[in-house]
């Protein structure tokens, strides 16, 4: 009875997407637990390209359950616009998602709130997505959020929205000069949206909790990554909401001594959107090569995405604090071509000692220098490579390297950004159903 987590190690756009919708051929039901559309999980299928924001990364195979799970923030009409796209292609949507009704919304107001709050920041600014999320994550917290499951009572909805929307016209107007928001026009466009999902909205723990005891395959899926998490992240320079293992708890309503195995998705170097440390960062020729092979440019914004060295202090930290059993590693490809690699294995401080732990702090992120292994490159093109013995030895030594730095078996590795580009290379820790 298999339940499988996977998340995000670094700092998000690991290649999530496509492992979730490789791994999701073998499982039963696909469950996101965090965050909301500001994440971008792209999947190719031959030819086609999609990118999915709020909804599952199983949709695309037939006979799987999709779960919004109520650790999401969800905009009504974000949500719709994707059904939508997708259904035009083809893809039988309501028949395969559900929503957990927990889930909380997002309205217009937070996204405008979330513009504001940035340009108020101003250099000190996060770089959000833009999509509300740090807002409505806030009203949940501070209790006066909306979920999904309130608005399906239009009587006591009515009474609640007004009462946020006189807070957020207090804010709004009084702080920052902004028109007032015309709450019966919002009311209407809200409960207009929510008739479309009615039929779809279901309590999600209780489902998700059924089909493990049924003996289903759950399939956990991450976003974001574990360096934007609330807590063990690079806070304030993170999302807000639990992206590692532990939000599977909360997000999903799944028991956390019940997640069969824990497994994570790192790129072969590392990439950050936004702003916030990033210690492995370049700022030269060769950060700007990365971007142009990984062809590093947000899903969700279409920022260019910052690009730098892979970072074993960074993963390793991120790696313990999850307890993962495994990890995927992505764009492999991506470093053919390079004369030598580095990779970072320690932070030198301020004061000139060399510290192999990731800093608990901000302020001793924010000055350490990277010190570096240098590996020597390969120059073949591996994108058609099936397995580990294909590939150049010093390839083979690079991710040996990786794995040894971690702390942890690499379970797969991803030469490409196709379905077919993924194959096995440590079957002892690969769960059975994850073998290619
Ligand atoms: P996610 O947010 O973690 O799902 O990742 P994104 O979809 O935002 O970004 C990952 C990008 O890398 C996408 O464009 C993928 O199609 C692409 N990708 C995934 N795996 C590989 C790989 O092994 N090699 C290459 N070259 N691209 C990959
Ligand atoms: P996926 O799931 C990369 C980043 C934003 C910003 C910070 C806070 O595709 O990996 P937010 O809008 O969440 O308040 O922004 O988090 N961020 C992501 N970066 N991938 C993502 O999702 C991200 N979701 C949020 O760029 O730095
Ligand atoms: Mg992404």
């Amino acid at each position: 009875m298999p339940s499988t987590a996977v998340i995000g190690l670094q700092w998000g756009d690991e290649g999530k997407g496509k492992i979730i919708d490789s791994l999701a051929a073998e499982a039963d039901m696909v469950v996101r637990f965090a965050g909301g559309h500001n994440a971008g999980h792209t999947v190719h299928v031959g030819s086609e390209k999609y990118v999915l924001h709020l909804i599952p990364g199983g949709i695309l195979h037939s006979g799987k359950t999709n779960l919004i799970g109520r650790g999401l923030v969800v905009d009504l009409a974000a949500l719709l616009a994707e059904i939508d796209g997708l259904e035009e292609r083809g893809v039988p949507v309501m028949e395969r998602l559900r929503i957990d009704g927990r889930a909380h919304l997002i309205f217009p107001f937070h996204a405008q709130l979330d513009g504001l709050a940035e340009t108020q920041r101003g250099s000190g600014k996060i770089g959000t997505t833009g999509r509300g999320i740090g807002p409505a994550y806030a009203d949940k917290v501070a209790r006066s959020g909306l979920r999904l499951s309130d608005a399906l009572c239009a009587d006591t909805f009515a009474a609640r929205l007004q009462a946020l929307v006189e807070e957020k016209n207090t804010l709004l107007q009084g702080i920052y000069g902004q028109s007032a928001i015309d709450g019966q026009q919002l009311l209407e466009q809200t409960l207009e949206q929510v008739e479309c999902l009615r039929s779809i909205v279901v309590d999600g723990g209780a489902c998700v909790r059924q089909a493990y005891a049924e003996g289903q395959r759950i399939l956990f899926e991450g976003a974001q990554g574990a360096m934007l998490d609330l807590d063990g992240g690079t806070y304030p320079y993170v999302t807000s909401s639990w992206t590692g293992l532990a939000g599977i708890a909360g997000g999903a309503g799944f028991p956390p001594n019940r997640i069969d195995r824990a497994l994570a998705v790192s790129k072969a170097y590392c990439t950050r959107v936004g702003e916030g440390p990033f210690p492995s960062e370049l700022h030269d020729a060769t950060g700007e090569r990365l971007r142009e092979q990984g062809n590093e440019y947000g899903a969700t914004t279409g920022r260019p995405r910052r690009c730098g060295w892979f970072d074993a202090v960074q993963t390793r930290y991120a790696c313990a604090w999850n307890g993962l059993d495994g990890v995927f590693l992505t764009n492999l490809d991506v470093l053919s071509g390079f004369e030598q690699l580095q990779v970072c294995v320690a932070y030198r401080l301020p004061d000139g000692r060399e510290t192999t732990e990731f800093p608990g702090h901000l302020g001793a992120l924010d000055q350490v220098q990277p010190v570096y292994k240098s590996l020597p490159g390969w120059q073949e093109d591996i994108t058609g490579a099936t397995s580990l013995a294909e590939l150049p030895p010093t390839c083979q030594e690079y991710v040996a390297f990786l794995e040894e730095q971690m702390q942890t078996p690499i379970v797969s590795l991803s030469v490409g950004p196709g379905r077919e580009q993924l194959f096995s290379c440590s079957p002892q820790a690969a769960p059975a159903w994850a073998k290619s």
